[in-house]
């Protein structure tokens, strides 16, 4: 039997619903706002019923709006229907606006009543059913690696991952900063024969010049002064497994030719040696330069670009990758809320539409740290673009490049931009706030909280 809370300080009403309600559901009911809670937090019903009036405002609302604000706080998608006096129609729509499901006006009639309960509870079960295909389905747009997506252009990434990753091929995989070359990389090696192999990475740009032969190819003892001990490089590491040439466009012309030299011959010889030791490594390299025009300058070798280039795999901008924006928005969402230990949030109109149409130039690494610092920062069930780190100005450049944003969310977003930096830069001075702003101190308290701005206690 599905459970119902109450609320409800009346004795007679109380004990009315108890007895009407008792054969569909598990009653529980509660006098006042701790008492809910208390009741709440235990059983977590996915149905409440809450009376407007409760002790110590029973003629007033404000007790009742605390304890919705409480129990949507500790579990947003639960279906609260406020019962509200009969003459109370402001405080019913606004009841709804602080997101409770529906209202009933008393007197009640147990037959509406069950009805309405009815539909709550089935809309709740849709969407609990609702929020597991939402995992089903992100398991299933995850290719091996962890890769999300599902737009026309990633799901030829993934043909490419899976026709290649069977074969020994070179593969480049290029693609702007924060794409998922990487990713990319470990999916291919992940689908491979080389699975149980070794996946050692380097990244050529990130290793001094000086240092980076010894540490691609290994030294010998005495090769240079301190080479103490023979040392074995990373080509050598890689050996039965996968060897990650990350950021190759930066491997510098002299180290390309011995590069080249290895992928030709599959030997290679340490510093100060003169052994050639064979390595059977498959090569995958990525870079985000334009690595053919750099051929063509001639800072990048050609035969080797032919060479680690067999198979070439482009990763799209994020910008241009449509509905997967959104895809993994939530997906960072639910997964930094579940690795956190936060509660499920979800985000607001206005940060939808900012990512959907911020130009994204750190790409998906970019929107990942976004999602996880507005997680981190801030505890509003519902994520506004703020939290996510958007200036006023990608506010603005939002609703240039986007025409859906209605003039009613620009006007709204910029609004709560506005009242948020000058608080800040007055240090929480709600005065001079006010004054910076142009309008009177009421008007920015009525701001504040219509825009759920939190500030430090004055
Ligand atoms: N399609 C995706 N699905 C899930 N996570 C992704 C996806 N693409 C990238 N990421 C995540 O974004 C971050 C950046 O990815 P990665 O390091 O592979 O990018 P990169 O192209 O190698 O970047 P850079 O050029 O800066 O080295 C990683 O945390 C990665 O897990
Ligand atoms: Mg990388």
């Amino acid at each position: 039997m599905e459970k119902l809370v109450i609320v409800e300080d009346n004795e007679d009403i109380r004990s009315q619903l108890r007895w009407g309600l008792s054969a569909e559901y598990e009653v529980l009911v509660a006098g006042n706002r701790l008492e809910a809670l208390s009741l709440f937090k235990k059983h977590l019903p996915k149905v409440v019923t809450l009376d407007l009036g409760l002790p110590p405002d029973e003629n007033g609302c404000e007790e009742g709006f605390r304890c919705l604000d409480d129990v949507l706080r500790q579990a947003p998608a639960t279906k609260v229907i406020m019962i509200t006096g009969n003459e109370d129609s402001e405080n019913a729509l606004r009841a709804v606006q602080n997101g409770a499901y529906d209202y009933y006006r008393k007197p009640l009639n147990l037959s509406e009543l069950k009805v309405i309960l009815a539909r709550a509870f089935h809309l709740a079960a849709i969407e609990k059913e609702n929020r597991s295909l939402q995992l089903c389905l992100d398991q299933h747009h995850q290719t091996p690696g962890g890769i999300i997506g599902q737009s026309p252009q990633m799901m030829e990434v993934f043909s490419s991952i899976r026709k290649v990753a069977s074969s020994e091929v070179a593969v480049l995989i290029t693609g702007e900063s924060g794409t998922g070359k990487e990713l990319v990389a470990r999916a291919i090696r992940e689908l491979s024969p080389r699975k149980s192999g070794a996946f050692i990475a380097i990244n050529c740009g990130a290793i001094p010049e000086n240092l980076l032969e010894s540490e691609l190819f290994g030294y010998e003892k005495g090769a240079f002064s301190g080479a103490h001990n023979r040392v074995q490089g990373k080509v050598e590491y890689a050996n039965k497994g996968t060897l990650f040439l990350d950021e190759i466009g930066e491997l510098p012309l002299n180290l390309q030719v011995k590069l080249l030299r290895f992928l030709q011959e599959k030997t290679i010889q340490r510093v100060g040696g003169r052994e050639d030791i064979s390595v059977d490594a498959r090569i995958i390299a990525a870079t985000n330069r334009d690595i053919v025009k750099e051929t063509e300058t001639g800072a990048f070798r050609e035969d080797l670009y032919y060479r680690i280039s067999v198979i070439h795999i482009n990763l799209p901008p994020l910008r241009e990758r449509g509905s997967d924006i959104l895809l993994l928005a939530n997906f960072f969402l639910r997964r930094f809320c579940h690795e956190l230990k936060k509660k499920t949030r979800r985000f607001s109109a206005g940060s939808v539409k900012l990512l959907e149409s911020y130009e994204w130039p750190g790409n998906v690494r970019e929107l990942e740290n976004r999602v996880q610092r507005a997680v981190i920062m801030s505890d509003e069930p519902i994520i506004e673009p703020e939290s996510l780190g958007f200036s006023l100005k990608a506010v603005k450049d939002g609703i240039h490049s986007f025409a859906n944003l209605t003039l009613k969310d620009a006007r709204e977003m910029i609004e709560r931009e506005m009242v948020v930096s000058a608080i800040e830069n007055q240090n929480s001075n709600m005065a001079r706030a006010a004054e910076a702003l142009g309008i009177s101190r009421p008007t920015l308290y009525d701001l504040v909280k219509k825009y759920d701005i939190s500030r430090p206690a004055e």
